[in-house]
């Protein structure tokens, strides 16, 4: 009987001295923003009530700590997480967050901001309602130099070593994602969505940006799904669907895009530049690899004569400055509804250098009928395996 007994206490203290050995040291606390003030009645604004629990989050100088949304909607005006925290930080979202319908109740350039934070992780199933049907209206910028400026739904700046991960953005105002000067980001499983007529609700937009890479997300929107600004190094963007929208742009060095569908875009790989940009600028070390294009208007597209809106101000002063060099297209395939399915239309003054096509097939499947066929403008370069349309390198 002692010895089952002191077995027993044995087995009893070494299952405790298990128990205290394995308890997580560096479990974060949790901020529930339900417990602390928030309100998910889906009017009562709780910007007041988020910030002030992100206070307490960011400054907890003994551990991790994770803001916890849950279910529900949570109405928010303008807020503003603004760091440095003094540990990692979560935020996992898994109610709704929704913005004002009127877009002067947003009176900040981004509903949503994080500004110079490290290790923050965005999480959860939960979505980030932009409600931009009122505002969208009232987008006239090409031709109204003093239309309302709109916000978009959440954007990062001078944060480092972050990610967002799973989350829904819907219906933003403007652009639903704004990285400036944000190094080391992840973006997987994230879904944006907005109608395909939605004007300037660009998926993700960045700029001064390295080392951001984006996979397994789902963009469709009425303007660009990538929107890649200068001064962005490294970006790493596979397994992404885009569609509706116009695809993605860029005035970037080091880009590398794979395994991407296209579905009913009006772009897909697209280098636009300014006929106009007046410095030189560098475009260089593209990779584009292992794309479909399923009845896209442009499917391989690149406009140095970019003018959405003509006549350009500055349009007489000359072909635009920007060199592009290394680029290079590897299995491109699928469906062109334009029958000029691949058009390389580079600056005179500074023609493109190093353009490698491999391996495309692009069928037009329009309604002008007939085979598709390839525009080349200042171009230098070479052609090799598959050739569809056939190519107009020199
Ligand atoms: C973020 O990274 C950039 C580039 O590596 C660096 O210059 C900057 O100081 C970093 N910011 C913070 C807040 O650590
Ligand atoms: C991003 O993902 C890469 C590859 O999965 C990983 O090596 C890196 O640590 C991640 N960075 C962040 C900031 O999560
Ligand atoms: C392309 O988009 C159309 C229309 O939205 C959809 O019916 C079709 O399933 C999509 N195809 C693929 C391969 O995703």
């Amino acid at each position: 009987m002692t010895s089952i007994a002191s077995t027993f206490k044995t087995l009893c203290l070494c299952l405790l001295f298990i128990v205290v050995v394995s308890r997580p040291t560096v479990r974060p606390k949790v901020f529930n923003v339900k417990r602390h003030g928030s309100i998910p009645d889906g009017i009562t604004d709780n910007a007041n009530a988020f910030t002030s629990v992100w206070s307490r989050a960011c400054a907890r100088r003994s551990g991790s700590s994770k803001i916890y949304v849950p279910k529900g909607t949570f109405y928010l005006g303008g807020v503003e997480f603004v760091g440095p925290c003094k540990n990692p930080i979560e935020f996992v979202i898994d109610g709704t967050l929704l913005a004002p319908g009127n877009p002067n109740d947003i009176k900040q350039d981004t509903w949503i901001k994080f500004r110079y934070i490290n290790d923050l992780s965005i999480s959860g199933f939960g979505t980030l309602d932009g409600q931009g049907k009122q505002s969208w209206p009232l987008n006239d910028c090409h031709k109204n130099p003093n239309c309302p400026k709109l916000a978009m739904t959440m954007g990062f700046a001078f944060v480092n070593n972050s990610k967002i991960k799973d989350i829904t953005s819907l219906n933003s105002k403007m652009g639903h994602f704004n990285f400036f000067s944000v190094h080391h980001f992840n973006i997987t499983g994230v879904t944006i969505t907005a109608p395909g007529d939605s004007p300037n609700t660009d998926g993700i937009k960045m700029g001064s940006c390295s080392n951001i890479h984006i996979s397994n997300t789902n963009i469709g929107t009425g303007d660009d799904c990538i929107a890649i600004l200068s001064g962005t190094t490294n970006l790493e963007i596979s397994n992404v669907k885009c569609g509706p929208g116009h695809g993605i742009s860029k005035d970037v060095k080091g880009l590398t895009v794979r395994d991407i569908v296209f579905n009913g875009t009006s772009d897909g790989i697209r280098i636009k530049t300014w006929e106009s940009s007046a410095s030189k600028i560098l475009v260089s070390d593209f990779v584009y690899e292992n794309i479909q294009m399923i009845d896209v208007e442009k499917p391989i597209n690149i406009d140095q004569k970019y003018c959405p809106y003509p006549p350009c101000k500055h349009e007489k002063k000359g072909e635009s400055h920007v060199q592009i060099q290394n680029l290079k297209l590897k299995n491109i395939y699928g469906t062109s509804k334009n029958k000029v399915a691949v058009k390389l239309q580079c600056s005179k003054s500074f023609p493109c250098k190093n353009v490698e096509l491999i391996d495309i097939n692009l069928r037009h499947n329009g309604l002008e009928g007939g085979p598709s066929t390839a525009e080349c403008r200042n171009v230098d370069g070479s052609a090799s395996g598959k050739m569809v349309p056939k190519h107009c390198l020199n």
